[in-house]
């Protein structure tokens, strides 16, 4: 692999298929001083993760959960492959309407919002949104008068690892007042949505809340409204080797809305996935900064504490706020049978900053990198740079080869959506002629002054 100059936020266009390893290695071996944390985000596998999901579940539109991961290549890549989008307040709305896509591929997915976000959704066309308590009701009435309601049902998410229904959603009953009053206040309700947690562990999960759903549906029909939108929430495993589980979800979620739910009702039925789409494709690298030999005070074995350059308040603010347990990787320079107690400490001079108390690991050098896989899941998008310390920027790849059968499978199929091809055309590069101009089509015109698309043999 011969490579050229690749800048932070490259998009790196490859000839054949690579790993993120080798990737990964690639770009250290170009580093001379600077070893800040970066991200090689394979896009390829988020391409595959879209495809895997049309093929698995035909009937789902996936609405992308941008809270997940708000990387605006990930935006702008799924937004080509067609997919809509499940925003929570003004700012993602702006984000991704900025991007050139349409109101109508959006759902403002907040049970609970401020006033002024859904006077600003009315101002910009988004209509649908979610609620899930009369006060919500009342003031979506007075902020939107074209509102198209989406009740959130409470699920049983106790087998999630993040759980929701303590904060949101409706219970059967409730649900029903709910519409009454969206009734008498002469308010349209087209759907009902629910999540069962992220990180859910049983497919059983979606199958009751399925079948809640159809029941207020039912509901609502008999009162004369239309119900016509059924959304799935979010919940769908997206590690690699969640593959299987992914299967298991998509096939009870296939029975049940067949059941329910037959094609010829029309009911439109969408889901809000997010770290489905971008757990597996982010690998974060990290350098080795500083570390520190111990003598167990008990059995007078040696320890180590390493630190390295990103921490809880950065990239890894998942092992605070969604329970992550991340896995430490190495090189093949560095794997060794020999092993010692060892534990990885952030970068800050805070003692919460550590992201592995105990650990087994071969004895590490300052400036060794370690690796961690399945890192694009509510990392950056709650990082923040805490004691002046930056966390990973992401470097993209994708193989050419790859690329162009996609982009292939994509024109001949018919897509959903219209896409604005003025904004989500590439017009000029900074590449190598090796590059076409519709190579990337998502990237915008106004693509980030910093980025660079660059080719490698
Ligand atoms: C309303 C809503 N939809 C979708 C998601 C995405 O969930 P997941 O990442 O588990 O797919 C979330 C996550 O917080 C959410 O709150």
């Amino acid at each position: 692999m011969k490579m050229h100059l690749i800048k932070e936020n490259a998009i790196v266009v490859t000839k054949t298929a690579h790993t993120a390893e080798e990737f990964i290695q690639k770009k250290i071996e170009l580093l001379k001083d600077e070893v800040e944390p970066f991200f090689a985000v394979d896009l390829e596998d988020i391409c595959n993760k879209h495809i895997r999901w049309l093929t698995s579940m035909p009937r789902v539109t996936p609405h992308y959960a941008i809270k997940c991961n708000d990387d605006i290549n990930v935006i702008k890549l799924l937004a080509y492959l067609g997919a809509g989008f499940d925003c929570a307040s003004k700012g993602e709305i702006k984000k991704v309407m900025d991007l050139g896509v349409s109101a109508d591929r959006i759902i403002y997915a907040n049970p609970c919002k401020q006033s002024s976000y859904i006077r600003y959704a009315h101002e910009v066309g988004v209509d649908v949104m979610t609620f899930d308590n009369e006060q919500e009701l009342l003031k979506i009435k007075q902020c939107h008068s074209n509102a198209k309601l989406v009740l959130r049902l409470v699920t049983d998410d106790s087998n999630a690892v993040c759980r929701f229904s303590m904060k949101f959603g409706a219970d059967m009953n409730t649900a029903r007042k709910l519409i009454d009053k969206a009734q008498e206040l002469d308010m349209e309700i087209i759907g009902v949505s629910f999540h069962c947690g992220s990180g859910q562990m049983t497919s059983k999960a979606f199958v009751d809340a399925i079948q809640n759903a159809r029941m207020i549906m039912n509901y609502g029909n008999k009162l004369g409204f239309t119900m016509k939108l059924l959304d799935l929430g979010g919940g769908f495993p997206g590690n690699t080797g969640t593959e299987e589980y992914f299967a298991e979800i998509a096939s009870a979620v296939n029975a049940t809305i067949d059941e329910h739910f037959p094609e010829n009702e029309n009911v439109r039925i969408i889901a809000e996935p997010g770290r489905y789409y971008v757990a597996s494709a982010y690998t974060l690298a990290t350098n080795v900064i500083a570390s520190r030999e111990m003598i167990d005070p008990e059995t007078g074995a040696v320890k180590y504490m390493y630190y390295i350059n990103d921490g809880v308040y950065g990239s890894f603010n998942c092992v605070l706020y969604d329970h992550y347990v991340p896995e430490p990787c190495l090189f093949d320079k560095n794997k060794s049978n020999d092993s010692y107690t060892s534990s990885i400490w952030g970068p800050t001079c805070d003692g919460l900053d550590c992201i592995q108390t105990s650990i087994q690991l071969p004895k590490l050098e300052i400036g060794d990198w370690i690796y961690w896989k399945n890192m694009g899941a509510y990392t950056i998008s709650a990082a923040v740079q805490f004691n002046g310390l930056p966390f990973g920027k992401p470097l993209y790849f994708m193989s050419k080869q790859f690329w162009t059968s996609v982009k292939a499978a994509f024109q001949t199929a018919p897509r959903r959506y219209h896409i604005d091809a003025s904004i989500l055309r590439l017009n000029s590069t900074d590449c190598s002629n090796e590059v076409e101009d519709d190579m990337l089509p998502w990237l915008p015109e106004d693509f980030a002054e910093d980025t660079t698309v660059v080719t490698i043999q």
